[in-house]
């Protein structure tokens, strides 16, 4: 994708290169003036045209304006179901996820497959209305497209992925099916789009927002789907603090204690195994714990295909710096995000077909 951007401003650039050229001197600067604004309007016309993000297949929800969802090969955008619509057009099939806070169904909707989430308990009922507020406020190529909700029964409509969270990744690139997607390079866009995501949470039209549902390996996959054409997209929001550097404002995620080497080290009872944990005594951090974790997702994402351990290679020393025990330290999302792509480029510059023995 990156490589392809690169090629995009390439053609732009030549396009700004040839601009001036043919009109000279026996053109009155008035029909040049207006030649060069034409072009400008092509250029932007071009520009606009090819630029769109050609993220998961042109569902990018960023397209319809606020309210609205476009799905699959829909021409227009509709309008976000309400509680009526939900009742009346949209019908559960079968279970197929539950977690803490919802109960997903594949359902259909006008002959498509969508996904129903409902409220597991009324303990939860919080968490469930926080995720669908930052499911409206974060649309985009990064999160799951909404295609409605109804408050009152806490039920939530979204686009369903038949290939489920992250956790059964390895699954599905055993099947037949997806052979051939079971590559480092695939699995490292992957991992990419994973960072994309962080990088996207972390300046997010809502401020710096921490993924705190990611106490553990599983936990963080099962928070983010597969799409159908290979790309992540973030399904469950229902813990996304708000960090604000300007007011001093930082989390906590849970009011429970954490263990384990999964969380950064700034999410542990700081005061030993003497002193009990209370919740009120625990100091709060920032942002840097989604950081603290990326080594793990991306270790999993590329997991052990042929040139899995050269990119890991390749990544060893951006990952050393998102461990160091100081948050302060580790670096933002933007230069992993940027780091990442870098090495992909470089290793798809080194690594072209004919040269693969080179791994
Ligand atoms: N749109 C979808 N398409 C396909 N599978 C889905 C979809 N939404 C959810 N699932 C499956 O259901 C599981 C549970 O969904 P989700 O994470 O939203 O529930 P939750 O109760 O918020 O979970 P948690 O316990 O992490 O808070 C997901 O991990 C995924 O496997
Ligand atoms: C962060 O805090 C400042 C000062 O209180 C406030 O003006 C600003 O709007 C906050 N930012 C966000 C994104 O909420």
């Amino acid at each position: 994708m990156l490589v392809e951007m690169v090629e995009d401003c390439n053609m732009g650039k030549k396009i700004q290169d040839s601009k001036n050229v043919p009109f000279q001197r026996e053109i009155p600067s008035a029909v040049l003036l207006i030649a060069v604004v034409l072009m400008n309007l092509l250029l932007y016309l071009y520009l606009d045209h090819f630029y769109m993000p050609v993220h998961h297949s042109g569902v990018d929800p960023s397209l319809c304006p606020f309210g609205y969802f476009r799905l699959g090969e829909m021409k227009n955008c509709s309008p976000w179901l309400s509680c009526e619509a939900l009742k009346t057009e949209v019908r559960k099939l079968k279970l197929v996820g539950e977690g803490a806070v919802k109960k997903v169904f594949l359902s259909e909707w006008r002959e498509r497959k969508v996904a129903v989430s409902q409220l597991t308990g009324p303990e939860v009922k919080e968490d469930f209305l926080h995720g669908a507020d930052m499911l409206k406020s974060l649309q985009s190529q990064y999160v799951i497209t909404l295609l409605g909700y109804c408050e009152e029964q806490f039920t939530i409509l979204t686009e369903y992925h038949p290939l489920g969270s992250l956790r059964n990744l390895e699954k599905t690139l055993d099947l037949a099916k997806y052979q051939s997607l079971n590559t480092w390079h695939h699995r490292f866009m992957l991992a990419i789009d994973y960072v994309s995501i962080i990088h996207y949470l972390h300046n997010s039209p809502l401020g710096t927002l921490v993924m705190c549902d990611s106490s553990d390996l599983n936990k963080v996959l099962s928070q983010y789907l597969l799409t159908s054409d290979f790309h992540v997209v973030a399904n469950d929001l229902d813990a996304l603090p708000q960090v604000n550097r300007s007011s001093g404002k930082l989390v906590k995620c849970g009011h429970r204690e954490l263990r384990g080497e999964f969380v950064a080290p700034e999410q542990l009872w700081p005061f030993g195994e003497e002193v009990p944990f209370e919740d009120d005594l625990m100091p709060p951090y920032d942002e840097k714990t989604d950081i603290w974790k990326i080594p793990d997702v991306s270790d999993f994402l590329l997991g052990h295909v042929e040139g899995s351990d050269i990119v890991r290679f390749h990544l060893f020393d951006i990952h050393v710096a998102c461990k160091r025990r100081t948050p302060g330290e580790r670096p933002s999302a933007r230069v992993v995000l940027d780091t990442y792509q870098k090495i992909l480029i470089s290793l798809k510059e080194t690594v072209m077909p004919g040269t693969r023995e080179m791994l």
